[in-house]
């Protein structure tokens, strides 16, 4: 086997490499950015990486265990894979491959509303319940449509987002015209055309377009309708009226997603949320937010007792879950990491981002001195890392 055999990959910086080599150009650069100056995109990596462990011994590290439960359901290890638009771009079938690979795993797997595959193919090739990612659009009955055909296919919770009233802009993405399936200019032939393996495999999938919408949308039957849809259809009136009357039409679990405020968290919960990811959407949103790891203490004083907090933004390894976990979070969820791996290689790729994260939590636990993580606490960062993120 060449140098990229299974076992030279250690880490999920060598996923993102061969992700880049593997991924047309347009569809890697839509992962690899954060929006405008990516200073945001950075500080939630760079704040994490600052927080120090505190090394203990003499504690019996022999067993050790990740279970736990996310939203009531259970878990191998605290960490869903978050809801990402396009991942059917990243690799054919993305979002099955990648709901399969978070089953087999034991961990919750979120299909994104703007996904390729759609909420009945995902459904239809899993056993495991996933979790559904709305946006609000001002088309309520398509809404109410949504939400009934995740009801339908038995998905455990509905996750909306709230961050996303606009969208942030990213500058490679306007360069390199988005689309999905790619518009047929030269630079995109271009750049496919040295990515074989793809081209077969996306030849071999009839999932080329957002299948949650094509065709349950009237008037939506290409992607440049699509596009024109999507813009003028994103509610930018979205308020905590809306959010009451998704809470009344959705009787399972609700989290509300992109809450970096205490004062917005507590509106959550008296509007129903169940649990609420802090979240910054990965830096992809507003551009000079703080990173979400320096939110999420404020958040965890103001409703941790009242709903499951969970976290994203910026976690790269196992270690990061740990710090967020340190820090107040019940779970995580990953973005960008998982989407490595499936470019990558597909569902082989996911589970390998899986076992990577899943192995810097357990060696990191034994040297820390923590056997279960139900007991994780402040206890394990050093304090100079607890004062940076004070709450
Ligand atoms: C390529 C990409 C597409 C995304 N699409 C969505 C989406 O459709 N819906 C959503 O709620 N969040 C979306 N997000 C945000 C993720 O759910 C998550 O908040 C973010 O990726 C977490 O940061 P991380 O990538 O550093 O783990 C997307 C993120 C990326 C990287």
């Amino acid at each position: 086997m060449n140098r990229l055999h299974h076992g030279n990959i250690t880490c999920i910086e060598d996923l993102r490499k061969l992700a880049k080599k593997r991924v047309p150009k347009m569809f890697y650069d839509y992962v690899d950015s954060g929006a405008w100056t990516e200073t945001t995109y950075r500080a939630n990596s760079d704040d994490l990486a600052n927080i120090r462990f505190k090394q203990r011994i003499g504690r019996n590290v022999e067993t050790r265990t990740q279970r736990s439960s996310l939203l009531g359901e259970e878990v191998t290890m605290p960490v869903g894979l978050a809801p990402t638009g396009l991942a059917g771009m990243q690799y054919p079938d993305g979002e099955i491959l990648a709901a399969r690979a978070a089953e087999r795993f034991g961990i919750p797997f979120t299909l994104s509303t703007m996904s390729v595959c759609s909420i009945e193919d995902v459904a239809e090739h899993t056993s495991r319940p996933f979790w559904f990612q709305l946006y609000l659009m001002k088309d309520r009955s398509f809404m109410e449509q949504l939400i009934s055909r995740a009801r339908q296919a038995k998905c455990s919770a509905l996750m909306l987002t709230l961050d996303l009233p606009v969208q942030g802009q990213r500058h490679k993405d306007i360069k390199n015209g988005l689309s999905a399936p790619p518009k047929p200019t030269i630079q995109n032939i271009a750049s496919i055309a040295i990515r074989p393996r793809w081209c077969l495999n996306m030849l071999r999938t009839k999932r080329h377009s957002f299948r949650n919408i094509v065709g349950h949308v009237a008037g939506v039957s290409d992607t440049t309708s699509m596009a024109r849809w999507v813009d003028e259809q994103f509610d930018q009136r979205m308020s905590w009226d809306d959010i009451k009357w998704i809470r009344q039409i959705w009787d399972g679990k609700l989290v509300l997603k992109g809450i970096m405020d205490p004062d917005d968290a507590q509106m959550a919960v008296e509007y129903g949320a169940d649990a609420l990811v802090v979240s910054n959407h990965g830096g992809r949103q507003l551009d000079g937010a703080i990173s979400s790891i320096a939110a999420l203490p404020r958040v965890v004083r103001a409703v941790g007792k009242q709903a499951e907090i969970l976290f994203d933004s910026g976690i790269q390894s196992g270690q990061d879950v740990l710090k967020a976990l340190a820090l107040g979070a019940k779970g995580t969820l990953i973005g960008r990491p998982f989407l490595y791996g499936l470019g990558a290689m597909g569902e082989a790729g996911v589970a390998r981002c899986l076992e990577i994260i899943h192995k810097e939590m357990d060696l990191t636990m034994a040297l820390c001195g923590l056997n279960d993580i139900q007991n994780i606490d402040r206890d394990i960062l050093e304090s100079q890392g607890r004062s940076m993120f004070a709450s």
